[in-house]
């Protein structure tokens, strides 16, 4: 098989394409053969070292797959095998073959291309854990989105839209078209406009119901303060932090410190009746039953046309440098494969 490696700390090109031996399924394991491998932010963190939940380098990478699969290990139902399938991969996706735990596998949706299923698992858990399991989104709330154009963002759209919310997205200008044409309410360019600010006067001094926030550093404490009575603020990344492609606390050092130095007293909460949470996916591998329910609602919605993932550009596995440097020089709309 062929693996992508990060054998250090560093920019794109420190990324490694290795041969191995085809792994074998272990007891209540499926191998997959890889068709299609997710690329998501974290991936970025961890190639610059600055990830603490990667395994210790040299690694392979990769959160999610959708692919074939062609052998099972002792305990497995022989029917699995010749499947078309999609995985949560914990590490090492990106590759042709990976073996994964039964239950982090589910059968792929009927008419969905192996691209169209590995843009699912991260980004739609992700974004339904943010807007109905912590966020309580009801019909007629509104929330913002940030980096809306991005595989989280055009995910928790699809979803807050579908249940009757309005939406608006912060994102670079040039995807506000598209993002229009998702539905989105408001497009806000962060960066030539203060999101806080036009969240005020696009609800008329009342703030937001919901937002989802991954950027972090300073745009935490705007996001909450951008709340109306009873608004939520879901953190769950830190992408203010990829200050360049290289690892560099010093550039880091800003981003890191306002965000963990932030802090929501209880009598500011009570007073202001506002609510804060995080959520962290890749912390709830001992909740296979949640995340599969989860997943199972996810998987309805995608044969209802509901969850449609946009996959903006597929890079075959020896080009997953350029894969990193396109979702880093933010030029993604959608979601980022690897194919093998
Ligand atoms: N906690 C979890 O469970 C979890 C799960 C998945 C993702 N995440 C987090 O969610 C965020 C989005 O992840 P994703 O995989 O869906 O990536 P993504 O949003 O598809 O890609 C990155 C996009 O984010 C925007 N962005 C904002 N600040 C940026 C920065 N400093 N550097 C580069 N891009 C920046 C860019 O678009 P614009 O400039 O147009 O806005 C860019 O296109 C990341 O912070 C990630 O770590 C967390």
């Amino acid at each position: 098989m062929r693996q992508v490696w990060i054998p250090k700390a560093g920019p794109p090109e420190v990324l490694e394409l290795r041969e191995a031996r085809d792994p074998i399924p272990k007891h209540g394991e499926l191998r997959i053969r890889v068709a299609a491998a997710g690329v998501n932010f974290a991936d970025l963190m961890g190639r610059m070292g600055m990830y603490p939940d990667l395994p210790p380098m040299p690694v392979v990478p990769g959160y999610e797959v959708a692919g074939r699969v062609d052998a099972v290990g002792d305990g497995v139902e022989s029917d699995w095998v010749g499947r078309d399938v999609l995985a949560l991969t914990r590490f090492g996706g990106y590759s042709d073959a990976v073996c994964v735990p039964e239950a982090q596998v589910s059968t792929r949706p009927e008419g969905f291309s192996a691209e169209e299923a590995a843009a699912i698992p991260v980004n739609y858990l992700t974004a339904w854990q943010l807007l109905f399991v912590m966020g309580s989104l009801h019909p007629g709330e509104t929330v913002l989105v940030h980096s809306a154009g991005g595989g989280v963002g055009i995910a928790a759209i699809q979803l807050a839209k579908h249940f009757g919310a309005r939406v608006f997205g912060t994102a670079s200008a040039g995807k506000h078209d598209r993002l229009k044409a998702l539905g989105v309410d408001a497009c806000i360019d962060y960066t030539r406009e203060d999101f806080e600010t036009r969240v005020r006067e696009l609800t008329h001094g009342r703030g937001v119901e919901l937002v989802l926030d991954a950027v972090g550093g300073p745009s935490f404490k705007k996001s909450y303060r951008s709340l109306a009575p009873t608004g939520r603020l879901g953190m769950f990344g830190l992408s203010a932090a990829a200050t360049g492609k290289k690892r560099s606390l010093l550039r880091a050092l800003g981003p890191v410190l306002q965000t963990f130095n932030l802090r929501f007293a209880p009598r500011g909460l009570m007073d202001a009746n506002k609510g804060v949470f995080g959520v962290n996916v890749g912390h709830l591998w001992d909740e296979t039953d949640r995340v599969n329910a989860w997943m199972e609602r996810l998987l309805a919605l995608a044969e209802q046309g509901v969850v449609k993932p946009i996959v903006d550009r597929t890079f075959p596995l020896e080009r997953a440098a350029e894969a990193h440097h396109y979702l880093q020089d933010r030029k993604n709309f959608g979601k980022v494969l690897l194919t093998a």
